[in-house]
């Protein structure tokens, strides 16, 4: 295994896959050995990882996954990193197949990450689906409890709590809500089928927290768009910071093929496409123009 510098981003050919297993229904934690990776990697950045398929190169393209956790040897020193993964289409299923000892291509870290904390109130995290990914560093980090990458940065202050709100279609989707409990991060789920939690959408959770009166620092919201669009405009009506991560399709992850475009509103005030690759994924949930579509 080695490292290769590409201008910020790190590539490690064959990278060693340390475990991929199931951790709810059709959701694998893929754990790698990247440890220059996981050493320069900031919650929010995310990973291109390339599954080779059976004696081919299909498919070519790597695929874009958030950094779930760094995780360390004894001293501290990064190791390795995970990524939670929901089986969608033909990269994800053939990453599925890999195998403790088997190699697969990883490229990061990619995008620019969350902000600093902003504490010292409470971070609310809203994830619907596969969305929750994210959180766990970011819950880490913005407690206070780990820091990440390798560069000197303003990390703000720690916040007093965390809290995801977490809706999945099915209680058996649910993904790593244990890890983030024992992270600290408070978790209140919603099920579209009643099955968990709340049954209904997760955005109600947090209208009710709003419309309570409670103020959180920030609200961080991951997820579909239509979700996001809904925390975007519950945030703007209650005057609450929000950011959003992006999850647009992506087939380069470098900048070069324009393929992740969103409408972004600029300083002036007019929309212009950004690159969710580079400029993002993390946005101000204010910049993002939701009248149009950016998938
Ligand atoms: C910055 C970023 C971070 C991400 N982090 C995670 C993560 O931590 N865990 C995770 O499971 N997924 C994450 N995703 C989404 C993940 O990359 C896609 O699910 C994956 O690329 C699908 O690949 P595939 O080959 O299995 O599906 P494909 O065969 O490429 O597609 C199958 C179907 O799914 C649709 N599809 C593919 N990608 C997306 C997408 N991004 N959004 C909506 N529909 C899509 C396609 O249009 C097609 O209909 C992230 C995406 C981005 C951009
Ligand atoms: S994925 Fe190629 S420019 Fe963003």
């Amino acid at each position: 295994m080695s490292d290769v510098c590409t201008s910020r981003a790190l590539t490690t050919p064959g990278a060693t896959v340390l475990e991929n297993r199931e951790i709810a229904r059709g959701t694998f934690l893929l754990r790698v050995d990247a440890p220059e990776i996981a050493r320069r990697i900031l919650p929010g950045q995310f990973v291109m990882v390339r599954g080779p398929g059976e004696g081919s190169d299909d498919p070519l393209l790597g695929r874009p996954f958030a950094l779930y956790e760094v995780r360390r040897d004894a001293s501290g020193e990064p190791v390795s990193l995970d990524v939670v993964y929901l089986v969608i289409g033909r990269g994800t299923a053939a990453l599925s197949r890999r195998r403790p000892g088997d190699r697969v291509d990883v490229w990061g870290p990619l995008g620019n990450g969350f902000g600093p904390s902003p504490g010292p109130g409470e971070a609310v995290f809203v994830a619907g689906g596969i969305g929750q990914t994210p959180f766990l560093a970011l819950g880490r980090e913005w407690l206070g409890q780990a820091s990440h990458g390798d560069q000197p940065r303003e990390t703000g202050t720690p916040v007093s709590a965390a809290t995801l709100l977490y809706g999945v279609r099915s209680a058996d989707l649910l993904a790593g809500v244990d890890d983030m409990r024992r992270a600290g991060i408070a978790v209140e789920i919603a099920t579209d089928d009643g099955s968990a939690g709340r049954p209904g959408f997760v955005t109600n959770l947090l209208e009710e927290r709003l419309r309570s009166g409670e103020k959180p620092a920030k609200v961080v919201a991951c997820g579909p768009p239509p979700m996001l669009a809904a925390v975007a405009r519950l945030a703007r009506e209650h005057d609450v910071p929000c950011d959003v991560s992006l999850e647009n399709h992506m087939a380069c992850g470098f900048g070069a093929c324009f393929s992740c475009v969103a409408p972004i509103v600029q300083d002036d005030g007019r929309p212009d496409l950004r690159r969710v690759c580079v400029e993002g994924p993390v946005f101000p949930a204010d910049r993002v123009d939701w009248s149009k579509p950016s998938h």
